[in-house]
């Protein structure tokens, strides 16, 4: 029988991670192979499907307000449906539950991390007239691998390895809405990974909460050396993967940077923070010595590699004394690309229940003197690049420039470089082509195509 869906239009707006920018590629996927047609814009959609994040509450704050305002926009003409068909699903999904619906009284569906596969089912039902639908498990079986997945590019495509995460730092709900550790077996892995390959995919990147600690849950020690050593072997293009614990990063896999030509020389390795006080607070798990060990380690390994990191300032109770050592470390890595973030409360996390007498002003001060040592430190890690030739994996053109095009370096830098005479760039998006560079500036290269694929 022909599913209810069939021939509807479908919307997806996804916030947060590469997890959920995943988990959105399978709904789409599923949709379509029911027959829904996805549309670019809001307006044109029959269905509308928000696939959310709660990590800090300025994602929360932007879900509910856009869900509030969409209420008013009216159905594509020609719409047999009387209302717009709104679904909430992700992080925000998986933690409030049908008590979205309360709130928001116009969302039809509500759904969490653990059920993606459902969705079909849950619109069907409010298709053929049974009323609202919300349903959240607290935790899947199985990983869900046998989803279709409709890829954003052809040539690019996430592949996750864990779900969940078993860490409880105390500033995170990640492991409240995202549940425990699960690994898919290094077989499943591998197998994707072939098929993809097969399929045209120049760039693999693994995904989990922690990458490292994979497969502990499966085979009782982590084995992600042998996940990244299967997913080399397929030759493909390019392996990069988000994201690492330190804790758990291992001399095995920081020696792969040094022996496996397809694993990328970029390492996201998110610090949190440079003092050990705070880190302690935080239940990282390491100090900074370790972190910066580990960061020597990576650079015996593979001189090149490009650090990314991920740090959170204002943390309660976070003294001056506690900024400036992150301050210095930060300057002492010499990052690539930082995400700096400001202390967001989530309740239900310990540190949500910690005291914090820092005045709001000081936090801000701190955040801006913060990011201008990134913006320096990146600036002056870029330098290395100048007069180089780096393959650039061509991704589209520039936003500010249409005659240029724009990729990434093997170390996910982002670079531009005028499209070449007698060629477009729809023959060059997806290929690889050798760009040298002329200039480094702090978020970007620039340069001229050598030679195209
Ligand atoms: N407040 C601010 N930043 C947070 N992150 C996670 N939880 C919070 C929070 N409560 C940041 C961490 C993490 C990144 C994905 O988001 O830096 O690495
Ligand atoms: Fe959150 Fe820590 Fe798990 Fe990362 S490792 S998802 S920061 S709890």
């Amino acid at each position: 029988m022909l599913s209810p869906i069939s021939d509807k239009t479908f919307f997806l707006q996804v916030f947060g991670c590469q997890m959920n920018e995943h988990d959105s590629e399978r709904i789409a996927g599923m949709l379509e192979s029911l027959g829904a047609i996805q549309v670019p814009e809001l307006e044109e959609s029959e269905i509308v499907v928000f696939v959310t994040c709660c990590v800090r509450e300025a994602a929360d704050t932007r879900l509910m307000g856009q869900v509030a305002s969409m209420k008013n926009v009216p159905l594509p003409q020609g719409s047999k449906l009387d209302k717009r068909i709104v679904c909430i699903g992700g992080c925000i999904g998986q933690r409030d539950g049908a008590k979205l619906m309360e709130k928001l009284p116009h969302v039809d569906v509500v759904f969490g991390t653990q059920n993606i596969d459902r969705l079909p089912r849950l619109i069907e039902s409010v298709l053929v007239g049974k009323g609202h639908q919300a349903e959240v498990y607290e935790a899947s079986e199985k990983f869900a691998t046998d989803l279709p997945s409709k890829r954003v590019h052809t040539w690019a495509a996430w592949l996750p390895i864990t779900s969940g995460c078993n860490n409880f730092c105390t500033y995170c709900i990640v492991p409240y809405v995202r549940g425990r550790e699960k690994s898919r077996t290094i077989e499943d892995v591998a197998a994707e990974a072939q098929a993809l390959v097969n399929d045209g995919v120049k760039e693999i990147t693994l995904l989990g909460q922690n990458v490292n600690s994979y497969g502990r849950d499966l085979y009782g020690e982590p084995r992600f050396a042998d996940v990244l050593r299967a997913v080399s072997a397929t030759g493909v293009g390019r392996i990069r993967f988000a994201t690492s614990h330190p804790k758990d990063l291992t001399d095995e896999v920081i020696a792969l940077f040094g022996e496996l030509p397809n694993l990328m020389p970029a390492l996201h390795l998110p610090v949190q923070s440079g003092s050990d006080r705070v880190l302690k607070a935080m239940n990282r798990r390491y100090t900074a010595e370790h972190y910066l060990d580990l960061v020597r380690k990576v650079r015996e390994a593979n001189p090149d590699v490009a650090l990314s990191t991920d740090i959170i300032v204002g943390f309660p109770g976070e003294t001056e004394e506690d900024f400036q050592a992150t301050a210095n470390l930060v300057r002492e890595v010499g990052y690539g690309q930082v995400f700096t973030f400001i202390y967001s409360k989530r309740e239900g996390t310990p540190a949500a229940k910690m005291e914090d007498p820092t005045p709001r002003e000081a936090i801000q001060r701190r955040f801006d003197e913060l990011v201008d040592i990134v913006q320096e430190g990146a600036h002056e890690q870029n330098q290395r690049f100048t007069g180089r030739v780096l393959d650039v994996l061509v991704e589209g053109t520039s936003k500010r420039d249409e005659d240029v095009l724009a990729g990434r370096s093997p170390h996910n830098v982002t670079v531009h470089a005028p499209i070449p005479a007698g060629k477009t760039i729809d023959e060059l998006e997806g290929t690889i082509v050798k760009v040298r560079i002329d200039e480094s500036l702090t978020w970007y290269l620039s340069g001229e195509v050598v030679d195209a694929e």
